[in-house]
């Protein structure tokens, strides 16, 4: 493995690795704009120049191999002066619009002339040229004179995608991005391209002049869209979300995510939220406070088992359900009510997994925790609605949280052979409308727990925004409800139901919200 030194500091990397990559792995900074860890190497903007010991030129440190012996410098005159003139360069015909560019705040062009530049242009009356944006499709903008031809898009489609989308047109001083003659962009992969671009060239129509980038707040989450579980950022301010980034995790999704996951907050926007708990009065859900609710739930249930035994009594938990409130689920009907009428809902599967060139796959499972529910429920059952139509549940407690849940009309005819039906849901879903009780939770993005994705690596997920009115964060209603029937439930927070679950279930043991990090075990 070849040992050298990088502005004298030693190092040993793998045979094959860039000096860019080994500069970044003693923490050196070395400015770049075509490249990207996840693309081809392009070789082109010329801004990761360094001196080497013994070379007549400076190298561009992205397609340089790190060699035995070598001596690197990224800080000399030399490469000063080499970064001013790319810079100055770039800024020739680059517009000085960051006040109104959307990627003022995180742009390489901006950060690294304010880093590496010159406080003045040598060139301050040459008219710039001026060319018309483009509307490439889909969501994606194209400000043609943003534009600094690193082709990080056009390597994107062809290393990522597997489709050569798009590509330079024209040559020189004429030179832009273009879709190809006959393709057009459309795959659910295209918003990555404004997140790779490094500068404010390719815009997401979502998120244009909606908000200044430093205004956001971030929480790190997992995506619900499918049982990939991609790690995201979701971005917020004034309690509204914003827009929805990728986090890396090579591991999960590398560096991506797909639009129906970059898209997905604005899918929970419309539904009718339950901001308090409900209960039924004759036709009618009447708004109660969390006391009476709870009450209703546990005084139900006590009569019900008294008179028929615990096994009339059911409980429904779900994919879309967080690992700690499917577990806080069984826990309480099982060990304190005493029932194994334990099911799962388990959502809608949407065509085959996709899956791209370099390996990131869409899946067809078009919910996130399959597999934590497994773990939880063991085998998943069927026969929930046989088994009501039989007349042999009475009570049943469901969770549902899957934003697109619907009833059929058969399964509305055989609810109404129960008893009592609680419901937990953040929205009033099909089965909230005909419950007795219905209590007000949250989705993904109002609340912090964990997924276990298809491939059993459980993830944290962290809340982003504040709950409507009375509505609370799951874990908390079931830790609520568990106290009535057992005063003994100490449970604070959702990391402490973690630790409760790692104490009990052996797939979870050793997990703390500690050990999972940001990129999950
Ligand atoms: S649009 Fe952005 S990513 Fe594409 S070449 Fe121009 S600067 Fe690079
Ligand atoms: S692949 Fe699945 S988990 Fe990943 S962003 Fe898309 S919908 Fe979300
Ligand atoms: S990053 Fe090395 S030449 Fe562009």
């Amino acid at each position: 493995m070849p040992t050298l030194k990088i502005d004298d500091q030693e190092i040993t990397v793998e045979p094959g690795t860039s000096v860019l990559k080994a500069a970044a792995k003693l923490g050196i900074e070395i400015p770049h704009y075509c490249y990207h860890p996840a693309l081809s190497i392009a070789g082109s903007c010329r801004m990761c120049l360094v001196e080497i010991e013994g070379h007549r030129k400076l190298e561009i440190s992205c397609a340089t191999t790190a060699a035995d012996g070598m001596a690197v410098h990224t800080d000399t005159p030399a490469v000063k002066k080499a970064r001013k003139d790319i810079l100055e360069f770039l800024l020739i015909n680059h517009p000085l619009d960051c006040p109104v560019c959307d990627k003022a705040g995180e742009c390489d062009l901006q950060d690294y002339d304010y880093k590496y530049g010159s406080s003045h242009s040598r060139f301050p009356k040459e008219d710039k040229r001026v060319r018309p944006t483009k509307a490439f499709g889909g969501n994606i903008r194209y400000v043609t004179n943003r534009c600094i031809l690193c082709t990080r898009c056009v390597r994107f489609y062809k290393d990522v995608v597997g489709e050569e989308v798009l590509f330079v047109e024209n040559r020189g001083y004429r030179s832009e991005i273009s879709v190809f003659p006959g393709k057009e962009l459309g795959d659910k992969l295209d918003g990555s391209i404004t997140e790779i671009c490094p500068v404010g060239a390719l815009l997401d129509e979502d998120f244009i002049y909606q908000a200044r980038v430093w205004h956001l707040d971030h929480a790190k989450s997992v995506c619900p869209g499918c049982s990939a579980g991609c790690n995201i950022d979701i971005q917020t301010q004034h309690n509204k979300i914003y827009r929805i980034r990728s986090r890396e995790n090579q591991a999960v999704n590398q560096h991506w995510i797909c639009d129906d996951g970059r898209y997905i907050f604005h899918k929970f926007e419309d539904l009718e939220r339950i901001e308090s708990p409900l209960k039924r009065a004759g036709e009618k859900l009447n708004p109660t406070n969390w006391e009476e609710a709870l009450s209703i739930i546990h005084d139900r249930v006590v009569l019900i088992k008294k008179s028929d035994g615990a096994k009339v009594i059911g409980a429904v938990g779900s994919v879309f359900a967080s690992n700690e409130e499917n577990y806080l689920l069984k826990k309480l009907f099982k060990e304190e009510i005493g029932t194994d009428r334990l099911y799962v809902y388990t959502g809608l599967f949407d065509g085959e997994d996709v899956t791209y060139k370099n390996g990131f796959t869409i899946r067809a499972e078009k919910a996130p925790n399959r597999r934590g529910a497994e773990i939880i429920f063991g085998k998943i059952k069927s026969d929930l609605w046989k088994t009501i139509d039989k007349g042999e549940i009475k009570a049943l407690y469901y969770i549902n949280a899957d934003k697109d849940f619907k009833l059929t009309d058969a399964q509305k005819n055989i609810l109404k052979k129960l008893e009592f039906l609680a419901v937990q849901d953040f929205f009033l879903s099909d089965i909230a409308k005909l419950a007795n009780v219905v209590l007000p939770g949250s989705y993904f993005a109002e609340k912090t727990g964990t997924f276990t994705n298809v491939q059993g690596c459980t993830q944290r997920f962290t809340k982003a925004l504040k709950l409507p009115g009375l509505a609370k964060e799951d874990w908390a209603i079931l830790v609520d409800l568990g106290r009535r029937f057992n005063s003994e439930w100490k449970m604070l927070s959702a990391s402490d139901v973690m630790n409760d679950l790692a104490e009990n279930e052996a797939a979870f043991r050793g997990i703390s919200y500690f050990k999972l990090g940001d990129q999950g075990i």
